[in-house]
């Protein structure tokens, strides 16, 4: 008796958790106290910047996307060196919520939220696909290349730089001119790679998974426009040289 009881209270809360997370369900029925994976996964589809709709995945590789969103978008924080410039102002619609501006513009609720674009402006177009500099290293663009390979790695590639920061795009693709912004250095020097060794294979393969399903991607920063200070054509200035349009603000809002 009890235990069918429990067989289906599981039922109608995996019913509420595996529908579509939005703003009018309580935060409640989607926070699961447990943190299982199938809740994570939800969550990652509800905050990510690319709607579910639009990213590209297999039915079997549901629960990987999902949970490499979550990790990417909720943990990670890889869009906020690798999205650039990260935010939009309020009313451009090529951001992720035109209705909201970058972040700084308000203060975001402190209530659980079910859904990121509530409180920003997220740069859709250019998601992911790096630009940034830091010195003079640029993060790389990880959205899938020709092939469908997020930054050209396979996924035991992308595994092993995620754990030993090894530049494996760079020794595949020594010609590629990003290559050769910054010094030659034995490990790469600004992605927070020391941390992330410390995920899980499958973690780390379901990171591999969100980004294979983004969309592919272009910089708005590129090698010729080069990194302020140091290279191209803002290497004898203090601001980035990419030309302003809309979807690529310049200067960029707080990132
Ligand atoms: C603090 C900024 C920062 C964060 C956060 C960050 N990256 Fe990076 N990443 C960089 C930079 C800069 C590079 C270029 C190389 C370097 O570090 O010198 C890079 C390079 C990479 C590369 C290319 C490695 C190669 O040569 O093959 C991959 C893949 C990558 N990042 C994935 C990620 C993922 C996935 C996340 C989130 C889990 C992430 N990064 C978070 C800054 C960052």
């Amino acid at each position: 008796m009890k235990r069918s009881l429990s067989i289906a209270l599981a039922l109608l809360l995996s019913f509420v958790i595996n529908g579509r997370v939005y703003a009018a369900a309580s935060a409640d029925s989607a926070d699961s106290e447990a943190g299982d994976e199938d809740s994570l996964a939800n969550q990652g589809f509800a905050i990510s910047p690319i709607p579910k709709a639009d990213l590209k995945f297999s039915g079997e590789n549901q629960k990987r996307v999902g949970l490499g969103s979550f990790i990417v978008n909720a943990i990670g924080d890889c869009s906020g060196c690798h999205s650039f410039p990260e935010f939009l102002r309020k009313g451009v619609t090529a951001g992720s919520n035109p209705a909201a501006g970058d972040p700084f513009e308000g203060l975001p609720s402190s209530e659980a939220t079910t859904q990121q674009p509530v409180v920003a402006n997220f740069n859709a177009s250019h998601y992911l696909a790096g630009g940034q500099c830091f010195g003079p290293f640029m993060a790389r663009n990880l959205t899938p290349d020709a092939n469908g390979l997020p930054q050209g790695l396979t996924e035991a590639e992308f595994v092993k730089v995620m754990r030993t920061g090894q530049d494996i795009s760079c020794e595949k693709s020594p010609s590629d001119a990003i290559c050769d912004l910054g010094p030659d250095t034995p490990v790469l020097q600004v992605m927070p790679w020391p941390t992330y060794h410390n995920m899980m294979d499958h973690q780390l393969k379901s990171i591999y998974a969100y980004l294979s399903a983004i969309p592919p991607a272009n910089a708005c920063n590129t090698v010729d426009d080069g990194c302020p200070g140091f290279s191209g054509a803002a290497a004898h200035s203090a601001t980035y040289a990419y030309p302003n349009t809309a979807d690529c603000p310049n200067p960029a809002p707080p990132q």
